[in-house]
């Protein structure tokens, strides 16, 4: 998986200046073809994108992503739909196009949304709330104008990972009037995304969410701590990932690791495979993955970053 391309040079643009791509936003009672042809309108310029934004590249996919079949159904679901969309218009309705992943740290929230956006080759932009933020009074919800402006002309996905981090509960909120302010426009602006852009949002949070926030999405994912045969499943693939199949116990070694969540096995098994790559250039005598795989679960009781309890 590569992530490319994050706009590291702000190149934003007055609001006024920025041209809309033709078949753009779907406006309140567009003609039909109108709606067709926003769905069907493709990123022009990769120099267009405002700050604010990163354009990431991945080969994610989805049937590497290990989740509760009723989790899998649902987000095959939410593709078909968009991929049908001319159903949708013809019925005079659109698909959904806005869910929210929910679920504790390392289970796969960042990798489904890159995962969606390779599978229908659109255009994934990360919203970057530190270059959004700006000192400059009004220059935040300016900002938040020209990122929204952008993506509504051409068919994309925008994603708010870590969404909490920008509307947290308005109510409960020690922020100054600043991030109210963030939200407040974040919520109309959410309430104007035309159905051609996909808006994907990730909190481990939930909790923290602005309720108001909540209602301007279709739905809810819940991406779970995986149990002992989604780890043992996981563990395989994870070596595989580095050309090993080791000759062990998989299962005896998921449960030795007690592991929370998936990221925490990648961890352990890109260690394995970083002594298996050293003993290879080092020693005289090279250790074997398992040899390796060996060392790493000696040392991973006293090096693993256990997640605090809340
Ligand atoms: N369900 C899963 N199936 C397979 N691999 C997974 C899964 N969840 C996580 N991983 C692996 O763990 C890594 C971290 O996952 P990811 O970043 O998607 O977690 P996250 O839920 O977004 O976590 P956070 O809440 O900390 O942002 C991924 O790169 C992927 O390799
Ligand atoms: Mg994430």
């Amino acid at each position: 998986m590569a992530i490319l391309e994050d706009q590291d040079t702000p190149n934003f643009q007055e609001e006024s200046t920025k041209p809309i791509a033709e078949g753009g936003a779907v406006e309140q009672g567009a003609s039909d073809e109108s709606k067709v042809a926003a769905f069907e309108a493709r990123l022009q310029d990769e120099n267009d994108i405002p700050v604010g934004l990163s354009l990431v590249k991945t080969d994610a996919k989805l049937k590497d992503v290990i989740l509760p079949q009723i989790v899998k159904d649902e987000i095959r679901s939410f593709i078909e739909d968009q991929n049908d969309y001319r159903i949708f218009l013809d019925g005079g309705i659109t698909p959904k196009n806005k869910m929210v992943l929910m679920g504790p740290p390392g289970n796969g929230k960042t990798q489904v949304t890159k995962a969606i956006a390779n599978e229908m080759e659109l255009p994934l932009y990360f919203v970057r709330y530190d270059m959004l933020q700006s000192t400059k009074q009004g220059e935040t919800s300016k900002r938040l104008g020209v990122l929204f402006r952008f993506v509504k002309t051409h068919r994309c996905i925008l994603f708010f990972d870590e969404i909490d981090a920008i509307s947290k509960d308005r109510g409960e909120s020690k922020d100054d009037g600043d991030m109210q302010r963030v939200v407040s426009n974040l919520l109309v602006q959410l309430d104007d995304v035309p159905p051609h852009v996909i808006v994907l949002g990730a909190t481990n949070h939930p909790e923290m969410l602005d309720r108001a926030i909540w209602r301007r999405f279709h739905g809810r994912m819940l991406l779970p701590n995986p149990g002992t045969d989604e780890l043992e499943k996981y563990t395989k693939v994870a070596f595989n990932k580095w050309g090993h199949a080791p000759n062990i116990n998989l299962r005896t070694l998921a449960i030795t690791l007690d592991a929370e969540n998936f990221a925490e096995v990648e961890v352990f098994v890109e260690n394995c495979h970083r002594t298996f790559v050293r003993s290879k250039a080092k020693d005289d005598v090279p250790m074997t993955i398992e040899q390796a795989i060996q060392r790493a679960r000696d040392e991973w009781p006293r090096i693993r970053v256990k997640i605090p309890k809340a």
